[in-house]
């Protein structure tokens, strides 16, 4: 049962193709994470700077109800940031403005502690906002917490 040069070389040729279609199944999956994670982010960002924001400043009125519904989508994302930044997609998304830094991977608990001050922020002005005024102070209470996270692991690419 001695095989054929050909074969053989055919075996080669399988195994060869077969670890470079592995190879590019792992980019692929690794650009998804990314990819994940940044939606989930640019998701938070609908409702605090898409919504909340951008009513602070009067472009557009003041609705209670997607005040209500802006907080309780943003609580729903910042749930999912632990989970959703687990695995180390050790890449970029293609193009992106911010990226991910290594050092959310080599201090993940850290990285995980920047979390529940943001929870908290939001519990804290849950069905007290009843105007712009009130409104403004919750973004900025909100956001600043957003920003220690982001002063240490958030990277700006371009
Ligand atoms: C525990 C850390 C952490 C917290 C808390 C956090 N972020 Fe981020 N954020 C990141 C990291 C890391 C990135 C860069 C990687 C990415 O974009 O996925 C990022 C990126 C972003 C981006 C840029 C997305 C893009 O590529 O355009 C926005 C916008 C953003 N965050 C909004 C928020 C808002 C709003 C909050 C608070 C409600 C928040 N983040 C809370 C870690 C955090």
């Amino acid at each position: 049962m001695s095989a054929s040069p050909e074969k053989y070389q055919m075996k080669r040729t399988i195994i060869v193709v077969g670890t470079l279609l592995l190879g590019a199944g792992a980019v692929v999956a690794q650009q998804e994470v990314a990819v994940q994670q940044d939606n989930l982010m640019r998701s938070q960002a609908k409702s605090m700077y898409g919504v909340i924001l951008k009513m602070t400043k009067g472009e557009i009125p003041y609705n209670q109800k997607a005040v209500d519904e802006a907080l309780t989508s943003l609580e729903a994302d910042v749930a999912k940031i632990a989970k959703t930044f687990e695995v180390n997609p050790k890449q970029d998304v293609v193009n992106a403005t911010y990226g991910a830094s290594q050092k959310v991977w080599q201090n993940k608990a850290d990285f995980d502690s920047k979390i529940p001050p943001v929870q908290k922020a939001i519990a804290d002005v849950k069905g007290k906002i009843h105007n712009v005024a009130t409104l403004k102070a919750a973004y900025t209470s909100i956001n600043d917490r957003c920003t220690d996270c982001h002063e240490t692991y958030r990277v700006k690419l371009k």
